[in-house]
């Protein structure tokens, strides 16, 4: 698929989504096959009740995640924060309550569904401290060194160009400024038909990096302090169905290949003013 084909289908399903959670009959998942709701072993259980209690329902409904970004990123009073690909605004929410009323938490989406999802939950509760942008995470609408931590929870797999994604996220970060990304990766070497369907089956649409990608793109784009940690293993057998309706024998993977595709907590490091001169 070409560039602009993955945003139309990126745009077209999480139009989708976002819409369904209005209507109260939320469906689909980020993957194209999983079940939704507790148990799709992706999105369902990332967050603490005790977390999402004070967040209005729909906000939690519409998360889509595959991890917990803001549990593991480190986030002070008074902090600017930004959320790639923000959805429902889940992660933007709990981001703000943590810089509380003197930081301020930015939520960027290309979708506009998602963005009214997101603004009527930031009304709902009651943030002030919250703006959600329209625009590509390609392309960050935000200037130069003014963000101290980038969050984003499984967006950057469904990016035809994540080099670039990177030099945004480097380029818009404060000197010292802190990545903090929960994402699909994969795990050595899998056959290229098999990565395909698992990566269909979590919902990458244009596919997950590699630790060894993730590391050496992120290197290539400035950052330093890169770190990579596994935070929950997907197993073949959750994807037993959808496999085996592409052809594949899920007995086979799960003794090949399975354990290499997880959601993974990545983190990075912008190196200080004093450092990049
Ligand atoms: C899997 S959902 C995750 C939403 C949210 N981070 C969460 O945890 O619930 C992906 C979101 O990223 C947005 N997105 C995907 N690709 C994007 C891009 N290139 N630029 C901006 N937003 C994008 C989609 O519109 C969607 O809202």
């Amino acid at each position: 698929m070409s560039s602009p084909d993955i945003k139309a289908t990126v745009r077209e399903r999480y139009g989708k989504a976002a819409s369904e959670v209005v209507r109260g009959a939320k469906t689909s998942c980020c993957g194209s096959s999983c079940g939704c709701g507790s148990d799709d072993p992706i999105t369902s259980n990332l967050y603490d009740e005790a977390e999402t209690a004070t967040l209005p329902a729909e906000a939690v409904l519409a998360s889509l995640g595959c991890g917990n970004p803001t549990a593991l990123a480190e986030l002070h009073e008074g902090e600017v924060v930004l959320d790639l690909g923000s959805g429902g605004g889940i992660d933007v929410l709990l981001s703000a309550k943590r810089v509380g009323p003197t930081g301020k938490a930015y939520g960027l989406d290309m979708t506009d569904e998602m963005l009214t999802l997101a603004r009527e939950n930031q009304r709902k509760a009651g943030a002030e401290n919250v703006e959600f942008l329209k625009g590509e995470i390609e392309s960050i609408p935000l200037p130069s060194d003014s963000v101290d931590v980038i969050i984003s929870n499984c967006v950057i797999n469904l990016s035809a160009d994540k080099a670039q994604v990177l030099r945004e996220a480097f380029r818009v970060l404060k000197p010292g400024g802190r990545l903090a990304i929960s994402d699909v990766v994969v795990r050595g070497q899998v056959p290229d038909e098999v990565r395909r369907s698992l990566e269909l089956w979590v919902g990458c649409v244009a596919g997950a990096l590699s630790e060894q990608e993730y590391h050496q793109l992120l290197w290539q784009a400035g950052f330093d302090h890169i770190g990579l940690e596994p935070t929950r293993i997907y197993e073949i057998e959750d994807a037993r169905a959808f496999l085996e309706s592409s052809g594949l024998n899920a007995d086979t993977l799960a003794r090949e290949v399975g354990g290499r595709v997880m959601g993974a907590f990545v983190r990075a490091r912008k190196p200080t003013a004093e450092e990049l001169e």
